[in-house]
C-alpha cells in the first residue's frame, strides 16, 4: 500500500475517514443531463449502497470516479485526496467491476486470474489463491470458465478486482443477472470484504437488495442525491408497523404497545375510518414480529399486520412504481 493512499492535505478535513466523495458533480451527454450537481460522501470501511432507478446516473457517476469519462464540472475525492481526470494512475488502489467482465472461456478461473495479474502491477505471491477463497471459488478454480454460471463469473470478476488488494471496491450493479442464490453469495462476499476493512461502493436499482447489504445508503434520482445516511437510522426514522385489532381490543392494544415499544409518540392511530382498528407503530419494519408477539402474549390477536417504510414509499415514487 503506497503512502499516496493515506489521507493527505487537501482532503476534506476529515479526509482520513472518507473513502470517496463527489461535490457538485456534473455530466451531460450532448443535451442529456446525467449528473446535475451530485454530492456523495462515502465513509471508509462501510458497504455503501448507491441506489437509484434506471437512468438516475449511477453508471455515469461510477465511470467518472473510475476515470473512464471526464465530468463537465464539480469535484471528486478518492481515499482522502482530490481526484481529477489526470490522477487516473491512482486508481491502482481501487478495484472495480463496471461492465460485464470477459474471461478466456477455455482457461480455468485460476488461470484467468493469473493472466489478469500478469498485465497490471503483479499481485503478491499467493494472492490468486487468497482472492479465490474470498469469493468462494476455490473449489471450482481449476474448472474452465465456460462451465461457470453467471454468478460464478461475476464472483471471478470481483476476485480479479481484488488482486491488487484495493482499499476501495466499486461495483456497478453486481447483482444484475444473478439468481437468488448468486445474490446471497455475492452479498456474503461483499460483507466479508467490508469486515476486513475494504470500503465497498455498490450500485443497485433494487431497494430490498440494498437494504440487505448496505450500512450506508445514498439515493440518487435524475443526477442528484435525494437522501443519504446510515441505513438503520433511515429505516428507524421512516419505518412503520401497522396492526389491526378487533375494535374491542383497541384501547388495550394501544396501552400495551405504549408500554412495550415506548410511549413518546412512537405510535399513532391512522387517520382512516374512525375505529377501524388499525394502529401504526413508528419502528423499523423488521420489528413487525416483535409487535405481533407482544400483542399475542397479552391475548390480543392481530387481524392484520403490515410493515414498510417511507424509504420504500420514497423509492417507489422515484421509480414510478406506485
Ligand atoms: N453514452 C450515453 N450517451 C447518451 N446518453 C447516455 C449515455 N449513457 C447514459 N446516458 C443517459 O444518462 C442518464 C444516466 O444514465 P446512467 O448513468 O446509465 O444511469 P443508471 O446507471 O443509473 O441507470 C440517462 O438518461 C441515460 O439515458
Ligand atoms: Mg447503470
Amino acid at each position: 500500500m503506497s503512502a499516496a493512499a493515506e489521507a493527505g492535505p487537501g482532503g476534506t478535513g476529515q479526509g482520513g475517514e472518507i473513502a470517496l466523495a463527489t461535490h457538485g458533480l456534473m455530466k451531460s451527454y450532448g443535451t442529456t443531463p446525467a449528473l446535475q450537481g451530485l454530492d456523495l460522501t462515502v465513509p471508509r470501511g462501510v458497504v455503501y449502497g448507491f441506489l437509484g432507478p434506471n437512468g438516475a446516473g449511477k453508471t455515469t457517476t461510477i465511470r467518472c470516479l473510475m476515470g473512464l469519462i471526464r465530468p463537465d464540472g464539480g469535484e471528486m475525492e478518492i481515499l482522502g485526496r482530490p481526484f481529477t481526470w489526470r490522477d487516473r494512475h491512482r486508481l491502482e488502489q481501487v478495484g472495480s467491476l463496471i461492465e460485464s467482465p470477459s474471461f478466456y472461456p477455455y482457461l480455468s478461473g485460476r488461470d484467468n486470474l493469473h493472466v489478469i495479474g500478469s498485465t497490471g502491477a503483479s499481485p503478491r505471491p499467493g494472492r490468486v489463491e487468497e482472492v479465490l477463497d474470498l469469493v468462494g471459488l476455490r473449489d471450482r478454480a481449476s474448472d474452465k470458465v465456460r462451465t461457470y454460471s453467471t454468478g460464478m463469473r461475476q464472483r471471478l470478476a470481483i476476485a480479479a478486482a481484488l488482486l491488487s488488494e484495493p482499499r476501495l471496491l466499486v461495483l456497478d450493479e453486481p447483482a444484475n443477472g444473478l439468481d437468488p442464490a448468486g445474490i446471497v453469495a455475492m452479498r456474503e462476499t461483499l460483507r466479508c470484504l467490508a469486515g476486513q476493512g475494504t470500503t465497498v461502493f455498490v450500485s443497485s436499482h433494487i431497494l430490498p437488495e440494498v437494504q440487505q447489504l448496505a450500512d450506508v445508503v445514498g439515493i440518487v434520482n435524475r443526477g442528484r442525491l435525494v437522501r443519504q445516511g446510515a441505513l438503520e437510522e433511515m429505516l428507524a426514522q421512516t419505518g412503520h408497523v401497522r396492526v389491526r385489532v378487533e375494535p374491542a381490543d383497541s384501547v388495550a392494544a394501544r396501552a400495551l404497545l405504549d408500554r412495550v415499544i415506548g410511549a413518546d409518540a412512537v405510535w399513532e392511530e391512522t387517520g382512516q375510518a374512525e375505529g377501524d382498528g388499525w394502529i401504526t407503530v413508528r419502528v423499523e419494519p423488521s420489528r413487525a414480529g416483535e409487535v405481533n408477539r407482544a400483542l399475542a402474549q397479552a391475548g390480543i390477536f392481530a387481524t392484520g399486520l403490515e410493515s414498510g417504510s417511507d424509504l420504500e414509499t420514497l423509492f417507489l415514487s422515484l421509480t414510478g412504481a406506485t
